[in-house]
């Protein structure tokens, strides 16, 4: 059973966020093999998925959703710029608008509310006690700019991606939990530009390909993927912004703490096309998980020892484990043992 978000944890300082045992147990692990390596790992978004699970609904929104929500704002307040969104991209963020909202309130009728009557429009989010009317389409209707508004309703980071000649451009997005990239250095580049210090996966021809694949995507046949990191401590925002706030965490395994310490960080990113702007929302959605619930999973324990150990030196490097990735390897041994 779904639980109902209503703790708020922390992302940083005192780091309170822990996973429920449901939460473990619908944990997305990204590894259906002994080994890793890049490629293009992308497959409809069939809807409904599993009951529960993070596939269920277009947007997973789970018992973390306060705590992220309030994270989100604490960015927000830092920095502005991690949310953008270029004047041509207006129509997009209303189709993510109608998108969002519309989804949530039929996939989550007890905690979001949407009556429809026209462009009169009227939204309810009763985990964040919103209640507001608007004009679909003008934003002068709407508390703070469309991006922002519903950016700071959904679980997850979201980007809105202009398609043009056959290329996908970061032209809009809200991005409070990156895995160490920057909304505000990416924005305008295109697929490759902005995948450009990605290791590897130029010269296997995965992006070419996911590109093709992505330029084809119909209305209402989303795709998802998922991607995966490591992070020290249950710590959301990992941007190159605020490296000076993480980046020394890298150095503070030990032997004893890599349990408590390192999570697997995973991304269930999603694409789906708008139908007035023909952008590409892409949202990505990140889940958090530390070692020591991880490996009550038998069989997740003995995956990740295998596929850290064999994780090619160009991903440990551009992944920034380099640091604590013998260690971590070690740890995980004992959970590798002979049937
Ligand atoms: C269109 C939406 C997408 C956006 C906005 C996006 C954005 C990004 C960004 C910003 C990075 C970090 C690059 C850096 O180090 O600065 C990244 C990494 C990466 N992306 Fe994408 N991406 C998208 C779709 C995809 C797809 C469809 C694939 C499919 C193969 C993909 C594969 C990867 C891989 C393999 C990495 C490296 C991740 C890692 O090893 O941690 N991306 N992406």
């Amino acid at each position: 059973m779904r639980i109902a978000p209503t703790k708020i944890e922390t992302f940083r300082d005192d780091f309170t966020y822990t996973n429920s045992p449901f939460a473990i147990e619908r944990f997305p692990f990204p590894f259906p093999e002994d080994d890793y390596s890049y490629s293009v790992n992308i497959e409809p978004h069939t809807l409904p998925g599993k009951a529960d699970s993070v596939y269920e609904h277009l947007l997973d929104i789970d018992e973390h959703y306060l705590s992220e929500m309030r994270e989100r704002g604490l960015v927000l307040k830092e920095n502005p710029k991690r949310c953008i969104a270029m004047p041509h991209m207006d129509l997009a963020c209303w189709d993510m608008i109608d998108r969002c909202m519309t989804s949530m309130a039929v996939d989550y009728p007890d905690w979001f509310k949407l009556e429809k009557d026209g462009d009169q429009w009227h939204w309810q989010n009763l985990l964040l006690n919103i209640d507001d009317r608007f004009t679909f389409g003008d934003s002068s209707t709407l508390p703070m700019p469309p991006m922002e508004y519903m950016g700071r309703q959904v679980q997850g980071d979201i980007a809105l991606l202009d398609q043009r000649e056959g290329d996908l451009f970061l032209d809009a997005g809200i991005v409070t939990c990156p895995a160490d990239w920057s909304l505000a250095f990416d924005a305008g580049m295109s697929f490759s530009e902005w995948h450009g210090p990605v290791p590897m996966a130029h010269e296997m021809g995965v992006f070419d390909r996911a590109l093709k694949y992505l330029c084809a995507i119909q209305v209402d046949r989303p795709v998802r993927r998922l991607n995966w990191t490591l992070t020290i401590n249950a710590r959301m925002d990992t941007s190159p912004e605020t490296y000076p706030n993480w980046g020394h965490e890298r150095t503070s395994v030990t032997p004893e703490n890599v349990g408590e310490k390192v999570h697997l960080r995973v991304e269930l990113q999603m694409l789906d096309r708008m139908p007035r702007s023909n952008a590409l929302m892409f949202s990505i959605r990140t889940y958090l998980i530390s070692f020591e619930d991880l490996c009550t999973n038998p069989d997740w324990a003995r995956r990740m020892h295998r596929v850290m150990k064999t994780l090619p030196e160009p991903l440990i490097e551009y992944k920034g484990l380099s640091r604590y990735h013998p260690l971590l390897v070690e740890w995980l041994s004992k959970y590798d043992v002979p049937n």
